[in-house]
């Protein structure tokens, strides 16, 4: 699905570059010259990773965006980290590769649904992680990301009622650790929730040896089989400090590049796809939608340029800071 909010702006998007140009030095030249910044996510190709400034998860990202003072910012990753750059820092014309780098957890809560169910719970604290739309931002008391979820939830007063959107399986980790009797909306990343149990358990019995890692945006069962739950950047520290030599990372694969970079000496194992593919690991096939190419064309033509409109600006902005006060 293409964002309608930019979608005057795509026209590029049928051209293709000169053939033979050195992709990446036309891509750092080109960023130079025009004051961009490239930021990417741990999810998105190798390739795109070697070159970006800053490589981060949500969380780091979101700080990275509102610190940057370059004239643009190219943001490798999906629409929503895209709209929560633009948010953060209104003054830089925010770019996305692929308009279509959607996800399905904010595609799970439509502004309309999700404003019905947050009706019914007037009193409700809403808490949304930071996958999620600029209007679904705007409804919300806070934001959270995979890195401060519990902090989050641990500083809203104990006598109030949180509802916690859009992820399901996050929600539910949430309330474990604190505690908390949530309200949860049913969304779910189609990529966690792909992370097949039985081929984990095949894995496990073959690694005895290994840790198995995972993101809390995985299923219940498959965090009940893990050593260690955290973000993307927690699990890429959690490898470099643990006295193992041994993991199974239940989470997209694209972090392997990063851990592979930060300890080559170790062996990191993806966790295996219910569906296979050319990985035969779990992929997210929207971050995938950002190629060298498409950056080069979006650094080059300045489009497609991510828009929020200003009352929803506002309204994201505060709950995005609530967060980052936190
Ligand atoms: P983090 O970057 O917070 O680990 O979240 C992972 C993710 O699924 C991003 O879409
Ligand atoms: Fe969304 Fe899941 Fe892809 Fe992250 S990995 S962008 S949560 S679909």
């Amino acid at each position: 699905m293409l964002f309608e909010k930019e979608i005057a702006t795509v026209g590029y998007l049928s051209r293709s570059v000169t053939e033979g140009i050195d992709l990446k030095e036309a891509i750092l030249k080109m960023k130079k010259e025009k004051n961009a910044l490239i930021l990417a996510h741990y999810y998105v190709s190798e390739d795109i990773q070697s070159i970006a400034d800053f490589v981060g998860d949500s969380l780091a990202l979101a700080q990275a965006s509102k610190k940057a003072a370059s004239d643009i910012i190219v943001f490798c990753g999906v629409h929503f980290m895209a709209e929560t750059a633009k948010i953060l820092n209104p003054q830089a014309k925010v770019l996305l590769p692929d308009l279509n780098a959607g996800c399905s957890l904010a595609d799970s809560a439509p502004e309309a649904e999700f404003l019905a169910f947050k009706n019914q719970y007037p009193d409700a604290v809403v808490v949304s992680y930071i996958n999620c739309s600029s209007e679904i931002k705007a409804l919300s008391d806070y934001i959270c990301t995979s890195s401060n979820a519990v902090e989050v939830v641990n500083a809203i007063a104990k006598d109030k009622r949180i509802i916690f959107a859009p992820d399901k399986n996050l929600g539910l980790y949430v309330q474990k650790v604190t505690g908390r009797d949530l309200i949860l909306w049913e969304g779910a990343c189609i990529v966690h929730v792909n992370i097949s149990m039985d081929k984990l358990d095949l894995l496990i019995d073959t690694h005895p040896d290994a840790q198995v890692i995972a993101h809390p945006e995985c299923m219940p069962a498959i965090l009940d089989k893990a050593s260690f739950i955290g973000s993307t950047k927690a699990l890429l520290e959690f490898v470099q400090s643990s006295s193992s030599n041994k993991f199974i990372v239940a989470t997209e694969a694209g972090i392997l590049y990063q851990m592979k970079q930060k300890v080559p000496h170790k062996t990191i194992i993806p966790a295996p796809a219910l569906e296979s593919n050319s990985c035969a690991c779990a992929e997210c096939p929207y971050m995938k939608m950002n190629t060298l190419e498409k950056l080069y064309n979006t650094l080059y033509y300045e489009v497609p340029e991510i828009l929020v409109n200003e009352k929803t600006q506002k309204g994201a902005l505060k709950a995005l800071n609530n967060m980052l006060s936190i």
